[in-house]
């Protein structure tokens, strides 16, 4: 049985202090939320202060990139265990906008993958197409080509610390869902090829999430679906109040 994950990915916004803010709305409306597990991955700035704010709720936190070194000379950088250390469960890697704007590859998701590994985060690995890439009918290989890359030789039992979320690049922050149909079709499409990666077991244990563009009203169709686990919320997880009614779906 796969649980649900709702995740908040909260990009270059909010402070410390409204960071605070958010945790003291938001908990109370999500404290009886049992039938999913939670994460939110504020800047990394903000993740003591949440960590702190969220400690004995259901809350995960979550780091929103990682470097692949352990320590260093690479200014700017955060490493695995400084996140781990700082109360991370989860770190995201390979987001759209890190691809695109700071030259992440499948190469460099593959190693950041392994660095969190290793220092027991669990990776929630976003992968998805761009709408040009859509249009030409390459959706399937673009998903194909980034899970053979980003997890490359790694086993069936490391796959159980990993999650996949499917985040077509032309429905983030868009406000353009993919229908609940479009999006069952590619995460069936990943489950599948996964299977043929790391077996039947291991892929049918595999959590997929969808991002892009979900809100208070579609997260429930998307959530009907078979293959949707769960999503990676983007803007409307920043109001406490509208992530709770997508926590709540
Ligand atoms: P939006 O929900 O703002 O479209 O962002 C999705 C996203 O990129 C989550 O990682």
């Amino acid at each position: 049985m796969r649980i649900p994950l709702i995740a908040g990915n909260w990009k270059m916004y909010k402070t410390i202090a409204e960071t605070e803010q958010f945790f003291r709305e938001f908990l109370p409306l999500v404290a009886d939320s049992t039938h999913c597990e939670i994460a939110i991955a504020p800047p990394f700035t903000a993740i003591t202060k949440a960590v702190k704010a969220a400690r004995g709720s259901r809350v995960a936190i979550s780091g929103q990139d990682v470097y692949w070194e352990k320590q260093g000379a690479f200014t700017g950088q955060v490493a695995a265990p400084m996140l781990a250390e700082a109360g991370c469960r989860f770190t995201i890697i390979g987001h759209s906008e890190r691809r695109q704007y700071f030259a992440e590859t499948d190469d460099t998701v593959n190693k950041k993958i392994r660095a969190a590994l290793a220092a027991g985060l669990e990776s929630i690995v976003c992968i998805g197409e761009l709408l040009e890439q859509r249009e030409a009918g390459q959706t399937e290989a673009v998903l194909r080509r980034q899970v053979d890359g980003g997890m490359a030789g790694l086993t069936a039992e490391q796959l159980t610390r990993i999650i996949i979320a499917y985040e077509p690049v032309w429905a983030i922050g868009t406000g353009r869902t993919a229908t609940p149909d479009m999006a069952e079709e590619a995460h069936r499409f990943i489950r599948a090829l996964a299977a043929t990666r790391f077996g039947k077991e291991a892929a049918a244990g595999l959590r997929i999430l969808y991002g892009g563009s979900v809100k208070p009203d579609n997260i429930k169709g998307l959530m009907a679906q078979p293959d949707i686990d769960g999503g990676l919320v983007g803007g409307a997880s920043l109001d406490p109040r509208g992530f709770a009614t997508i926590v709540n779906f």
